[in-house]
This record gives structure tokens, C-alpha cells and sequence, in this order.
């Protein structure tokens, strides 16, 4: 398709917008595909009703019954699955681990820090940190304190890097970051820690479980090479692009690609500068995708009355943007100080009664006046 217009216009996006006016963003592939902007005299959000499957939602997951040691399924479709997943700190020797034998596993850590026990070594993790596990590799955990988790399974593919496109090969994080696992310092903790000694693995497919019980340690790697192998990144070792005349799309922010979804994450930055740059998150429609948001730390301005913790569930084919009380004041903000992850899934999500329970009701009536 090529451009066209009709009116007045300017000739960027979120960019002098007329007085009094707002401007609506209708993009395709989460606005990195086919995309319009429409300059309108009020919001698309301000609905009077909402009849159907289309009202968005608001969960409070932080407030869930806690059923610690379990992977707690809140949303999902036939390429994803997002749970919550509370533990508490290591007191026992660790005799177990786990397998998931249904898809590629994201951890990201919302609060905690520990140890990961591999086949390749361990990993360390700690608050807001993804800990990308693949498909069937065997872990095991060591908590140093109460851990929560907001967990992303990929159940049809691996979780790959984003195309970095223009802005090359080391934005908007370096693969130099990523920790590795450490084998030779695995192999150190187990000799000199008899409570260390995993003889049980629990292997999770079609949501079953099989237990499969050895006589000795299954950890006695003594090497290994290949490209398969988990690997973690720490939100502090992202650095968000931007542009300080324009605010760029989500896509910006894109830190895994899988099959039928992509997981993005919104950190601090300077807000943009330009006198008549849009600073607000935008009115859109993301048309192609139902859009989770996990809100891990900070102060979330484009929205009233949200915690960490929280989740929301704005589904496609529903115009959203910010809460009018944002709009109203973010002329007095110069940065953004969120931390949040968003997966945006091309497969329309269902919600678990689990989740259901700890449902925000009337969200969708908290952009009406
Ligand atoms: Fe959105």
C-alpha cells in the first residue's frame, strides 16, 4: 500500500497534533507493519459501553492464592502460556528438578534471586532478570529468599533474538550480556554440597507429569558444546532506544520473537524533548494482536491505580491508550521510571478461573470520565 491522506496533516507521526486534538494510531504487526494515523476531535475510548469479549481486563496476579511450587496458569492460547510461579527459600537439600517437555520457558523474575542447577552448568539469577530456558532442558532451583516469577511458555518454537534491523547488531541489548551457564563452577558446588544431589526429574508434557527416578546425581556433566543452551539477561543490561523528537514504536522494544508472539520490555528512559512530540503512550489500535502487560516495578504514569504485580489484558480489535489523568500530566514528566514486559500474541488469549479471581472489574470503564 502506498500513503495517502485526506485533511491536514503533518508530515510525522506523533508530532503536532493539533490543540484540543488526539491522535489514534491503527497499526498492523504492532505498529511495525501498515500504519495510520488519525486525527480525531475525542478519544476512541471514550465508550459508554462495552458488550462482548472485547472489555479489557485488569488482574491484580500479585494477589493470587499462593500455591507455592506450582506453575500457576493465568492466560493462553495455542502458542503461549503466562503463569505465575511463587517459591519459597531453599531450607530443604534439593533432590529434584524439572523438565518441560511442552515448550520453551521464560522466566522473568518479578521479585527473588538464586541459583539454577543445568545440565550445562548453573546460572544466577536475581530481581528482573529472564532466565530463557529451552525446550526439555532439566533445571533445578536454589532459593535465596521467596522468589516470584512471571512465566512465558513458548509451546510451538525457541525464543529468538529480535531483527535489529537500521540500528545493528548491539541494540537495544548486546549478546555480550547474556550470563551463560557455568559449569565448572556447577561441578565445584556440587562436590563440596552433599545437599545437592538430584535423583528426581519431573518432566512436564501435554500439562502431565511424568517422575523419573535415578539412583545417583543426574548432574555429572563433565563438558558439553553446542548451540543449545539456556542463558539469562538482566533488564539493567537493556538500553532502550529512543528518539528525543519522537516517540518510537513498541517494536523498539522487542527483546524475544517466538512463534505467534513477541515478548517486549519497557524500561526508564528520558521522555522526548521536541516541544510538539506526543509524550503520552498513544490512542492506537494493535490491530493484529491481543496485548499482555506485566507490570514488574515503578511507577506506571500512563494509568491510574496500578501496582507491581498487576497485570492487564487489552485484547485486539478494542482502541485503548492512556488514562486521562495521564494525559493531563505528563507535561510535568521528563522520564519514564516503569519496568514492565509485554507480550503481544497473534492468537486471541483465554483466561483461567485462577486468574479470574484476582479480576480489577470495571477496568474497562476507568477511561470515562
Ligand atoms: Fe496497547
Amino acid at each position: 500500500m502506498h500513503q495517502y491522506s485526506q485533511g491536514k496533516n503533518t508530515t510525522q507521526g506523533h508530532k503536532g497534533i493539533p490543540e484540543g486534538h488526539f491522535e489514534e494510531e491503527q497499526g498492523r504487526k504492532g505498529f511495525f507493519g501498515a500504519v495510520s494515523h488519525l486525527i480525531k476531535e475525542r478519544p476512541s475510548t471514550r465508550w459508554t459501553e462495552i458488550e462482548g469479549p472485547l472489555r479489557p481486563h485488569l488482574y491484580d496476579a500479585i494477589a493470587m492464592e499462593r500455591r507455592f511450587g506450582h506453575w500457576q496458569k493465568m492466560l493462553f492460547n495455542s502458542d503461549v502460556g503466562m503463569y505465575m510461579y511463587w517459591e519459597k527459600k531453599t531450607t530443604q537439600p534439593v533432590n529434584q528438578a524439572f523438565r518441560n517437555a511442552d515448550g520453551d520457558t521464560l522466566y522473568f523474575c518479578h521479585q527473588g534471586s538464586g541459583t539454577i542447577l543445568t545440565e550445562y552448568g548453573l546460572l544466577k539469577f536475581r530481581k528482573g532478570h529472564y532466565i530463557n530456558m529451552p525446550k526439555c532442558v532439566t533445571h533445578s532451583w536454589i532459593f535465596d529468599e521467596e522468589s516470584c516469577f512471571f512465566v512465558i511458555e513458548s509451546k510451538t518454537s525457541s525464543y529468538r533474538e529480535p531483527d535489529r534491523g537500521m540500528v545493528g547488531r548491539n541494540a537495544f541489548y548486546d549478546p555480550a550480556c547474556f550470563g551463560k551457564p557455568q559449569l565448572e563452577e556447577q561441578n565445584q558446588l556440587l562436590r563440596t554440597n552433599s545437599n545437592l544431589n538430584v535423583t528426581i526429574v519431573n518432566v512436564k508434557r501435554s500439562d502431565a507429569m511424568t517422575r523419573f527416578k535415578y539412583a545417583e546425581n543426574i548432574y555429572d556433566t563433565v563438558s558439553w558444546k553446542g548451540d543449545y543452551f539456556p542463558m539469562t539477561i538482566h533488564v539493567d543490561d537493556m538500553m532502550p532506544m529512543l528518539s528525543a523528537r519522537v516517540h518510537l514504536p513498541p517494536s523498539a522494544h522487542t527483546t524475544f520473537v517466538a512463534n505467534g508472539f513477541v515478548v517486549c520490555t519497557f524500561l526508564p528512559r528520558p521522555l522526548e524533548s521536541d516541544a510538539d512530540a506526543l509524550k503520552v503512550p498513544f490512542y492506537h489500535q494493535n490491530i493484529d494482536y491481543d496485548e499482555v502487560l506485566f507490570y514488574h516495578d515503578g511507577n506506571f504514569f500512563s494509568r491510574d491505580n496500578l501496582h507491581a504485580g498487576m497485570i492487564t489484558l487489552h485484547p485486539a480489535g478494542f482502541p485503548h491508550g492512556p488514562h486521562p489523568k495521564a494525559v493531563k500530566g505528563v507535561n510535568n514528566k521528563t522520564h519514564t521510571d516503569e519496568y514492565a514486559v509485554m507480550v503481544d500474541t497473534w492468537q486471541p488469549l483465554q483466561s483461567t478461573s485462577e486468574l479470574e479471581t484476582v479480576e480489577v472489574h470495571n477496568y474497562w470503564a476507568s477511561w470515562m470520565k
